[in-house]
């Protein structure tokens, strides 16, 4: 069988919390043995919403960083910086005139943007917004991957990335290989602090890497209820600290911890606290290597500039034969 090729793309958003550790960077580092990897930061991308130069440069470091501490792996892995690549926007325009514009216009991600700034915000709603998706496309189809391992609200994006390479060969002849998502399987949804899914925009993140108060602050500030330590409780599964400490702890300590609290006589203070320590523990490896990493800042830069140039030579082939399709060479 025809080896895997796997490709993702990561927004530099910030500093990285363990929902997007569990939900994606884990099973992204794992796939690395599953095929050829190709995963970048796809800083292009993150402009159709962040205007800050300076907190782009940051936080696409930081991306960087916290992907090579917690395992993504160079010698087994392209990886690179999306901007580094001009051959991905160059292909952009020739995907943009095989892509009707009604396939964009049915993308959620667009559709939810336009509804929720309509009214003062609506300039927001860029062309880069609209034109997101034949980006995505082009980052896709320019290293001929089959598979796309993304979380479930960009399937769609990876859909529209078939249609348009299937329009593409329908019109110049086969050129692109037409890939296949596959949703990450989302860990049950990890939950963040507050109890709805752990993310940035509703300020309930633990993150994977930080000051020691700060996050132990947070893990103290997960939400329970007022019933005494004493009271047994039937619902011990549902508690957050539990769901947590199944991801961080050994299956037997995890479990053994749901039964004390299900019995009754385990306080949430003593629970969160054994949750601090196990999440410390899991991710103490991973903070060493990347205090080593920010020692050498210069070897993480040669990196992702190494990876720029392998990527670029697959990229430059693909657009080149899309060129030749196309009447343009
Ligand atoms: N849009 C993706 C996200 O926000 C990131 C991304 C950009 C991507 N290009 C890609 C993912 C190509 C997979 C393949 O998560």
């Amino acid at each position: 069988m025809k080896k895997s090729r796997i490709l993702s793309g990561i927004q530099p958003s910030g500093s990285l919390h363990i929902g997007n550790y569990f939900g994606m960077m884990r099973p992204a580092i794992e796939l690395q043995d599953k095929g050829e990897a190709y995963y970048f930061i796809a800083n292009y991308h993150s402009m159709t919403t962040l205007f800050d130069a300076d907190q782009r440069r940051r936080n696409t470091l930081d991306v960087a960083l916290d992907f090579i501490a917690c395992g993504l792996d160079p010698k087994k892995s392209v990886f690179w910086k999306q901007s580094d690549l001009p051959e991905v926007t160059e292909l952009t325009w020739l995907l943009s005139t095989v892509t009707p514009m009604g396939l964009l216009e049915r993308c959620h991600s667009y559709k939810d943007k336009k509804a929720r700034l309509a009214g003062d915000d609506i300039d927001l709603v860029n062309h880069g917004v609209f034109a997101y998706p034949v980006l995505m496309a082009a980052d896709i189809l320019s290293f001929d991957s089959n598979i796309v391992p993304v979380g479930r609200d960009q399937k769609q994006h990876v859909e529209v990335t078939r249609d348009i390479a299937i329009k593409f060969n329908n019109q110049y002849g086969e050129t692109f290989v037409v890939p296949e998502p596959q949703i990450l399987a989302e860990v049950a949804v990890i939950p963040g602090t507050d109890g709805q899914k752990m993310s940035k925009s509703y300020g309930n993140t633990i993150e994977i890497f930080g000051e020691e108060n700060v996050l132990r602050k947070k893990v103290m500030s997960i939400v329970m209820d007022s019933r005494t330590p004493q009271e047994p409780k039937p619902d011990a599964d549902k508690n957050l600290a539990i769901q947590l400490m199944k991801l961080v702890a050994p299956p037997a300590v995890a479990s053994d911890f749901e039964d004390r609290l299900r019995a009754g006589g385990l306080g949430y203070g003593d629970l969160k606290k054994a949750l601090f320590e196990h999440y410390w523990n899991y991710f103490a490896a991973m903070r060493k290597r990347r205090a080593e990493l920010v020692a050498s800042l210069d070897h993480v830069h040669q990196i992702l500039r190494e990876g720029a140039e392998r990527a670029r030579t697959q990229a430059s082939a693909v657009l080149k034969r899309a060129k030749q399709a196309s009447g343009l060479l």
